[in-house]
């Protein structure tokens, strides 16, 4: 089958080969991630000269650093020599490279700067201009740093498309704009397949019932704390389903879930002051955007945003997976919105968070459902067909929905498709 093949748009499904067969992850790093433009970082990690982080184009391992002029760089982790990686930490401040094996030397901006025992090279023998490889387009968006293997690849601009105006909001939660990484971060691997994580991260069908133990918790917590306070009456746990909301396809894999009273939750914690302060900076009309913000966002194939939550989706191989997740910090924002950010990410998304393992517990059941697909005589199928029937086609070309509808899911397979065709 080729790959284009694993995927039934009209039908809404997906074939198990596309989670399970190796060569089709080896098509997707070649099509997908060595492509088009893919999430490595964001500038508050690496604000000073010589700051540095580690991260992913696929599996090519790469070093995001900011050099002596303030330029952002993507290096490929690999010394020209014989290969080593020549930086082993996730995050740090240098100015150079040293490879442990021979000790040969790079710049944070590639050059090959010293080769142990030089005089032993004759001339012929060392190749010009050589260091580490650098990759060829990076880009930035609202403090995102993407990078690109592809030479020819489309403006970042033009690939965020749709997306980019939920971006803008993103950073306009506060009035200052910034918007800080380095307040924590942690890393999962799961036993499974990366597009696995990228189909959940935005789905509003599951939340009422794999994560009741974890709105039940949630709801304990905030009686006692109004208890506590004298507060009279006890909070109900809500069901996602009950509320209103939509599901959009943005175009190109992005896409988002929306569910307005996110913000309710988030307005409680920001005083009026603040409030007002933000209506001056963005216009109150704007309010609704900005507050929370209300929506859970997908850039395919690699970055997943939401709320206090950034992460990021490192495949290993085609059923194993590397998440790096950070906590979004607010540093100009109230006191009690940071802590109540905080208090969100820990609680549902951290390490000790009783949300976020639901999650990753399904996706190692569905690898291991997905072994079914090795007996030909069974059905091959996954199914995405919730709420087809009721999707509809805005004018500039999104696709909306229900936020409990599977359309962020064929949002993703409509993207991977426009990939993985011959003609992409
Ligand atoms: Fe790096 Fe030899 S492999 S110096
Ligand atoms: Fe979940």
């Amino acid at each position: 089958m080729k790959p284009e093949e694993l995927v039934d748009l009209k039908g809404g499904r997906v074939h198990m080969d596309a989670y399970r067969n190796p060569e089709v992850f080896a098509e997707e790093m070649r099509r997908i991630f060595h492509k088009v433009w893919i999430y490595v970082g964001h500038e508050s990690e690496i604000p000073s000269t010589g700051d540095y982080k580690t991260s992913y184009l696929g599996q090519v391992p790469v070093i995001v650093s900011r050099d002596e002029d303030m330029g952002i760089n993507v290096l490929v982790n690999r010394c020209a020599h014989r290969g080593t990686t020549v930086c082993q930490r996730d995050s740090g401040n240098a100015s150079y490279f040293k490879c442990e094996y021979h000790a040969w030397v790079y710049n944070n901006k590639g050059a090959l700067t010293g080769v142990a025992l030089r005089r032993g090279y004759a001339d012929s023998e060392l190749p010009k201009d050589i260091g580490l490889q650098r990759i060829p387009k990076v880009d930035t968006y609202q403090g995102l740093i993407f990078a690109s293997l592809n030479p020819d690849v489309e403006s970042l601009v033009d690939y965020l498309g749709h997306a980019r105006s939920y971006l803008d909001d993103w950073v306009r939660q506060t009035p200052s704009g910034q918007v800080d990484l380095r307040g924590g971060d942690w890393k999962l691997t799961y036993r499974g397949n990366w597009k696995l994580q990228a189909e959940n991260s935005t789905e509003g069908y599951h939340p009422d019932f794999l994560h009741q133990a974890a709105v039940q918790v949630q709801v304990y917590n905030s009686n006692r704390r109004r208890a506590a306070a004298g507060v009279q009456g006890q909070a109900r746990p809500q069901r996602t389903a009950t509320l209103d909301g939509l599901g959009r396809d943005l175009g190109r894999g992005h896409n988002l879930l929306e569910v307005p009273q996110v913000q309710l939750l988030a307005r409680r914690r920001y005083s009026q002051e603040f409030i007002d302060e933000l209506s001056d900076s963005y216009g109150e009309d704007q309010l609704g955007n900005v507050l929370g913000p209300p929506w859970r966002l997908l850039i395919f194939p690699n970055l997943a945003i939401a709320g206090s939550n950034l992460r990021v989706i490192n495949p290993l191989s085609v059923d194993e997976t590397d998440v790096r997740q950070y906590f979004v910090d607010l540093p100009t924002a109230p006191d009690a919105v940071r802590a109540f950010r905080r208090e969100q990410e820990q609680g549902f998304y951290g390490p000790s968070g009783y949300g976020g393992p639901d999650d990753v517990e399904m996706f190692e059941r569905m690898q291991e459902g997905f072994k079914s697909g090795a007996a030909s005589t069974l059905d091959p199928w996954v199914l995405f067909t919730r709420q087809m029937e009721d999707e509809k086609v805005l004018p500039d070309g999104q696709r909306v929905g229900g936020h409990t509808s599977e359309i962020m899911q064929r949002a993703v397979y409509r993207g991977w498709v426009r990939q993985m065709s011959e003609e992409a």
